[in-house]
C-alpha cells in the first residue's frame, strides 16, 4: 500500500490490527466479515503487526523483546517457576538466523542497537508467532540506509516464498513494484490503478 505523508496508511494499519476501531465500512478477512474486539483477537486470527515505530522497548535486550507478555517459564529445583532465559535466547538466535540477521550479541539493550538490526528484532518477534498467516509492516525500510534497505527487503521476500502473505506499507515505489497487487492511497481513499499508470508514475518519481 502506498501514498504520501498522513495519506491515512498508519491509521488503517491500527484499524487491521484493532489498535483503532473504524468509524464506517467493513473489515472482511478470508472472505468473512470480521469484527475484531482488539489487537488480541487480531493477533488470534493470524494477523501480525509490526507498526511504524516498530513498538520496542529500548532497556531490553532482544530476547525480552521477542517474548514480552508470552516468556517461557520453567521450573527451578522441580518447584520455583523462573524465566527460561536460555530457551528465549534459542529461539531468538535461530529466528534472526532465519532471516539471516546476525547481531554481535542478543544480550544488549536494543538501544545500542542500529535501525536494520532494531527492524530485524521486530520482524523476528512477529514470527515467533506460529499462527501468523498475515503479516503487516508499516515502513519497514523508512528509517534504513541502502544496504539494511535491501536485506529487510530480502526478509520480506524469503518470508512471502515462505508462505507468509505480506501488506507493506511504503512511500517508495520501488520497494512495493515487485509485489503482486498494490494498493494506491490518495486522502484516505483507496484505489487499485492499473499497472501502466502504476509504472508510469513510478518512472516519475525516480525521475
Ligand atoms: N490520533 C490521531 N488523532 C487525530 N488525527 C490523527 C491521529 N493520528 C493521525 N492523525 C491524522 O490522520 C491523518 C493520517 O495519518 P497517518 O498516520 O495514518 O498517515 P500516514 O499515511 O501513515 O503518513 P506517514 O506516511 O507520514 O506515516 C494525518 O492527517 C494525521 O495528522
Ligand atoms: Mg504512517
Amino acid at each position: 500500500m502506498v501514498g504520501d505523508n498522513g495519506a491515512g496508511k498508519s491509521t488503517i494499519v491500527k484499524m487491521l490490527s484493532g489498535v483503532v476501531k473504524p468509524d464506517g465500512g467493513q473489515l472482511f478477512w478470508q472472505g468473512k466479515s470480521f469484527h475484531p474486539s482488539g489487537p488480541d483477537a487480531v493477533r488470534d486470527a493470524g494477523i501480525e503487526t509490526m507498526f511504524q515505530d516498530l513498538a520496542l522497548v529500548n532497556d531490553v535486550d532482544a530476547p525480552g523483546n521477542l517474548f514480552m507478555g508470552q516468556e517461557p517459564m520453567k521450573r527451578w529445583l522441580g518447584f520455583l517457576p523462573i524465566l527460561d532465559r536460555k530457551k528465549m535466547r534459542l529461539e531468538t538466535e535461530r529466528l534472526l538466523d532465519q532471516i539471516k540477521i546476525k547481531l554481535q550479541s542478543v544480550d544488549r539493550p536494543v538501544r545500542l542497537m542500529s535501525g536494520g538490526q532494531r527492524q530485524a528484532i521486530a520482524i523476528a518477534r512477529i514470527l515467533l508467532s506460529a499462527k501468523a498467516q498475515l503479516m503487516i509492516m508499516d515502513e519497514p525500510t523508512a528509517a534504513l540506509g541502502i544496504q539494511e534497505q535491501s536485506k529487510v527487503l530480502n526478509v520480506i521476500r524469503n518470508l512471502h516464498a515462505q508462505g507468509l502473505s505480506i501488506l507493506v506499507i511504503s512511500h517508495n515505489l520501488e520497494h512495493v513494484f515487485p509485489s503482486p497487487t498494490v494498493s494506491w492511497l490518495y486522502r484516505a481513499v483507496v484505489s487499485r490503478p492499473a499497472w501502466p499508470q502504476m509504472k508510469s508514475a513510478s518512472r516519475m518519481s525516480s525521475n
